[in-house]
């Protein structure tokens, strides 16, 4: 059974991307998968600090919640990162969490050469992203971003759902459209590799 981790990336209860996200993981689930929900907005998560801690161990020496994720990141077969786009990137509350995927990328280069190389190796990322405006690089920046933290955690980025001019608190609900194709993509990403 295919571990599904499903990362919120808003600071809003049942927004618009807790909402896409929510219909992307009942599909999961139905599909017979794994899943296992993370709110960023819940945990107390500080930024890296970029003290090179974790290149001797693979391991961040920050103590807070993000040491309880950990885990979760290595066992997934797939994570859906879920965020709003803020200033053309991801929100500040999922950011964190990335930033902090920087042990996890010591703990992959420290392991070469040794029988955990290959783990996670072809894992698969996704990300959702609403924005409010209709500007075509409004996704640019947060696919980057969720890109490179895939790579750090030695799984692929395979792209995602996008959905632009969608603004306040619920609005998605009024596009049942894009919570179908959200429902059909959770499906999707369980059956397929
Ligand atoms: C601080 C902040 C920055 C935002 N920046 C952008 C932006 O750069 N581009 C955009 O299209 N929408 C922007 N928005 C709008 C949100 O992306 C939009 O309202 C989205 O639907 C919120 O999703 P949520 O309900 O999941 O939080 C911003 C909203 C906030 C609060």
């Amino acid at each position: 059974m295919v571990k599904v981790i499903g990362i919120y990336g808003s600071p809003r209860k049942k927004g618009n991307s807790d909402l896409l996200l929510d219909s992307a993981l009942r599909g999961a689930q139905e599909q017979g998968a794994d899943v296992k929900k993370i709110y960023a907005r819940d945990l107390k998560i500080s930024g890296c600090r970029g003290c090179d801690g974790c290149e001797k161990s693979g391991k961040c020496v920050v103590q807070d919640d993000m040491q309880d994720i950990y885990h979760f990141l290595d066992d997934a077969g797939v994570i859906i990162l879920s965020s709003p786009i803020f200033f053309y990137g991801l929100t500040s509350q999922i950011k964190a969490l990335i930033d902090r995927g920087q042990a996890m990328w010591w703990k992959r280069k420290l392991s070469r050469g040794s029988k955990d190389k290959k783990k996670n190796y072809g894992g698969r990322g996704y990300l959702i992203a609403v924005g409010a405006t209709r500007g075509q690089n409004l996704f640019e920046g947060a696919q980057l971003t969720a890109r490179y933290f895939f790579d750090a955690l030695g799984m692929s980025y395979e792209g995602g759902l996008f959905f632009r001019g969608i603004e306040s608190m619920g609005a998605v609900k009024e596009h049942p459209e894009a919570l179908q194709e959200a429902y059909d993509f959770g499906k999707e990403v369980v059956t397929i590799g």
